[in-house]
């Protein structure tokens, strides 16, 4: 490999290879190109900044706008930006399309209901969630960690949180599974799901006002700063968002931090050694599930930002009504900021990555995603300890979404549990 002669020209992005390993290409930007200038497969034409200093300094920067009309050719129109559905759905006016002042009351607001104590109260739930979907499938001595396990999680688990009844998560589940094949899943079928969430939630909202309960919907209803509360429009927003940041987020969390571990057999064993009584490196799944964002995180790149005003990121002239896509996939693997960044050390202590953001926009559901991240890879090692690929990694196929990073399907072996028992044998 070291005799290869060093690549002159910009490699190809988003291509299927890219897809599966988009590490080289990043590493090759970062050194001759670190805010460059492409054409992405939409036809819009972006900066990608992939140096952490760079992406740190563009993810702060309040001149890079979340306002999409900042930009003349609205790329949400037509659902490039990750996120689906219409641009003029009120749906779409969330804290990630949107800047201070109206950011900050929004975030405040949301702030005072999804607290990091409703969350922790949470965790006997996830606990459960974890353990019935595990059951699912134990006795099969087979599964798609991505359909049985991944998916069906964090879908639960936000509903649950949300306050959406048990019998209508079902829906939730089918219109959430729509969103997530968006990238090659038809469209019609895209814009339905989003309506019928949007509908749902709506009267779900409607409903909980005149009847609250002990949910973060009703929280989102009773939260007040200042006086002042959330519209109806405005809460059902903000439910949508935390659905929709929290969902797929969370399936790639669980997913590519499986299929890390089962690619690197000493650290799994580590970490599954660590699990047990008694162990001698017991904060290592917490340091384990930051290093597992960090090597290969669910958010490659973060969304959508906008130049109000000409500007300079690491050296680079950007115009006004620019995009600019922090590539966060690219800066937690800098080494300029990080020690050997292309390998995977459970025990990273040095670890400030950006998987979740950075500044004003820092992920809201960061509690909530280590909570069902360190449950589900816990549970996952401990009830099935000779958990193994199914097949050749080589075959599995990556999501080609822009914004996201995730398996399409993980399919793994395992000595199956017998009926009634707890522990695989
Ligand atoms: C491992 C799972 C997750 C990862 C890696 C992740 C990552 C991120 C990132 C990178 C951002 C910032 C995007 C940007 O600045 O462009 C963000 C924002 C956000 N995340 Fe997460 N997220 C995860 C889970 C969740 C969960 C579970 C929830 C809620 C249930 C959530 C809710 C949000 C919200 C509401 C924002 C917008 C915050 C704002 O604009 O002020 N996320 N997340």
């Amino acid at each position: 490999m070291t005799d290869k002669p060093a690549q002159r020209t910009a490699p190809e992005l988003f291509t299927w290879e890219f897809a599966t390993d988009p590490y080289p290409a990043y590493a090759w930007l970062r050194e001759h190109s670190p805010v460059h200038r492409t054409t992405l497969p939409s036809g819009v034409e972006a900066w990608l900044v992939t140096r952490y200093a760079d992406a740190k300094q563009a993810l702060a920067d309040q001149r890079l706008s979340k306002n999409p009309a900042h930009h003349d050719e609205p790329a949400h129109a037509k659902g490039k930006t990750g996120i689906p559905g219409e641009r003029k759905a009120e749906l779409m006016t969330h804290l990630l399309n949107i800047d201070p002042p109206d950011h900050t009351r929004l975030r405040r607001l949301v702030s005072k209901a999804f607290t990091p104590r409703r969350v922790a109260e949470f965790a006997p739930r996830v606990q459960e969630l974890t353990d019935q979907l595990i059951d699912g499938f134990a006795a099969e001595g087979e599964a798609d960690l991505i359909h049985d396990f991944a998916f069906p999680l964090p879908i639960y688990a936000i509903c649950d949180l949300l306050g959406v009844p048990r019998e209508d998560q079902d829906d939730f589940r089918d219109w959430a599974g729509m969103m997530i094949r968006h990238g090659g899943g038809p469209r019609g079928g895209v814009a339905r799901s989003v309506k019928k969430m949007r509908g749902y939630l709506a009267e779900l909202i409607h409903r909980k006002r005149n009847d609250p309960g002990d949910d973060l919907i009703s929280g989102l209803i009773r939260a007040s700063d200042h006086g002042e509360h959330l519209t109806e429009n405005e809460a059902a927003a903000m439910a949508f968002i935390l659905l929709f940041a929290g969902f797929e987020t969370t399936v790639n969390l669980i997913g590519n931090g499986t299929y890390a571990l089962l690619t690197h057999p000493e650290q799994r064993e580590r970490l599954q050694r660590s699990l047990a009584p008694g162990a001698d490196e017991p904060g290592l799944l917490e340091t384990g599930i930051e290093e597992l964002l960090r090597y290969d995180g669910p958010v490659e790149l973060a969304t959508w930002r906008f130049a109000t005003e000409p500007l300079t990121v690491g050296g680079q002239d950007i115009a006004a009504g620019d995009p600019v896509l922090v590539v966060l996939a690219a800066a937690d693997r800098d080494p300029a900021r990080f020690d050997e960044p292309d390998t995977l050390d459970l025990s990273r202590r040095d670890n400030q990555h950006l998987g979740y953001g950075h500044g004003i926009h820092y992920c809201l559901g960061a509690p909530l995603a280590r909570l069902e991240g360190q449950t589900a890879l816990a549970t996952l090692l401990t009830r099935l300890p000779d958990l193994r690929l199914a097949g050749d990694p080589a075959d599995l196929r990556w999501r080609g979404g822009l914004i996201m990073r995730g398996l399409r399907t993980l399919p793994v072996e395992f000595t199956p549990h017998r009926e009634g028992s707890d522990e695989a044998s």
